[in-house]
């Protein structure tokens, strides 16, 4: 198959909805075809989510077992009802504050979303991106997409066009290339089919500011946690998700002993002719010795730490990088999510200096 790769320009004052290529795109999902498109948490990897068919299609072209959902994508409110059998009060309040927005809700389905879109759950995830290109093709498209990021399996979440072109030329009828998401995490997931919400993928919307508005949230207690023998309440959580190509290894403890641990163990491995990589940040990368050493940005901007890891880790594989080591970074607000996707990188490989 060849793949259409498309620039959509996003000028202020440009009316997405009739844009001609937006259109096409429209009609390629409405005809079982797959279209990626930019979100403002990653690339998503777009088809009908209520044709089995399509469904079926994109575990196929990510290489992705068929028993991990996929998230379905509305662009307005007003398509909810259809798809979920029942909209808990919780989620009235939720989708409030953060829709449209990096925020996926889990409810009970309704008869008209197929079970291969579901991997087989009573349960779909509904999310509604703030993205103009993103809510202009789920309209284009009949007002569901069923869509998990755009990489191939195993691999990081692209954040711009060309990532998800390395991953899926040739297995999808067109690439919709948006720019660089600004977020460049996947969204927070929040299970409301019980009493009290669980959240069960870290994001750009954090546990604090949903304590802010219920008395009570549960978090999944596998988030942070290696393999302990539960299993996470999102199945695709318990992949090895995220992975670079090379062997990430986590560095954690006081900033002295990290830089002088992971510089010890540069001369080693440049003994043995190994191409190194590190995740630095802007306070210690002046610190570390010669290897291809990067900086993921300020300790204290998470909001950029975010958006650069994925593209850190692709860079790394594109410079066949085999070893790498992380700095470790603070767990609370939106660091919770940045150290699940950094664990799950290096296979939850840590090591405490
Ligand atoms: O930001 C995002 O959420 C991106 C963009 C494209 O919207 N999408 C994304 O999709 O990250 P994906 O498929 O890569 O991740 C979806 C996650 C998986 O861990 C999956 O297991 C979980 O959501 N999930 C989907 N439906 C679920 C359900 N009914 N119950 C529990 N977990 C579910
Ligand atoms: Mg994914």
């Amino acid at each position: 198959m060849k793949t259409r790769f498309e620039v959509i320009s996003r000028d202020d004052d440009r009316d997405l909805v009739n844009d001609p290529i937006i259109k096409e795109a429209g009609e390629i999902i409405k005809n079982g075809g797959l279209v990626a498109f930019p979100t403002e948490t990653v690339y998503g990897l777009g088809g009908d989510a209520l044709n089995p068919e399509s469904s079926r299609k994109i575990y196929a072209a990510k290489g992705r077992p068929s028993d991990n959902p996929l998230i379905v994508h509305i662009a307005d409110l007003k398509d909810l009802p259809k798809i979920v059998s029942y909209i808990p009060e919780s989620a009235k309040i939720l989708a409030e504050h953060f829709w449209p927005g990096p925020l996926t809700m889990i409810f009970q389905k309704s008869d008209a979303v197929p079970l291969e879109t579901t991997g087989g759950l009573s349960t779909v995830a509904v999310r509604f991106p703030s993205d103009t290109i993103a809510q202009a093709l789920i309209k284009a498209s009949g007002g569901y997409i069923a869509a998990p990021s755009a990489n191939t399996s195993g691999r990081p979440s692209p954040t711009t066009g060309r990532y998800v072109l390395e991953d899926m030329d040739g297995r999808i009828e067109m690439i919709l290339d948006g720019g660089s998401c600004d977020i460049g995490l996947e969204s927070t997931i929040v299970d409301l089919t019980e009493d009290i919400p669980v959240i069960l993928r870290p994001g750009y919307i954090t546990e604090e500011m949903l304590q802010d508005i219920f008395d009570e949230v549960k978090i999944d207690q596998t988030i942070l946690s290696a393999a302990s023998g539960i299993a996470p309440k999102a199945p695709g959580m318990k992949y090895r998700h995220y992975a670079p190509k090379g062997d990430l290894t986590i560095i954690a403890g006081d900033t002295d002993k990290v830089v002088s641990y992971i510089n010890h163990e540069l001369s080693q491995l440049d003994a043995d002719d190994k191409k190194v990589g590190i995740i630095a940040t802007d306070e210690t990368i002046e610190r570390y010795g010669d290897c291809d050493k990067k900086s993921v940005g300020k300790r204290t901007d998470e909001a950029m730490i975010a958006r650069r890891l994925y593209e850190i880790l692709r860079e790394f594989d594109d410079e066949e990088i085999e070893v790498i080591f992380a700095e470790s970074f603070d767990c609370s607000g939106m660091g919770q999510a940045i150290m699940n996707r950094l664990l799950k990188a290096a296979g939850h490989k840590v090591i405490n200096v």
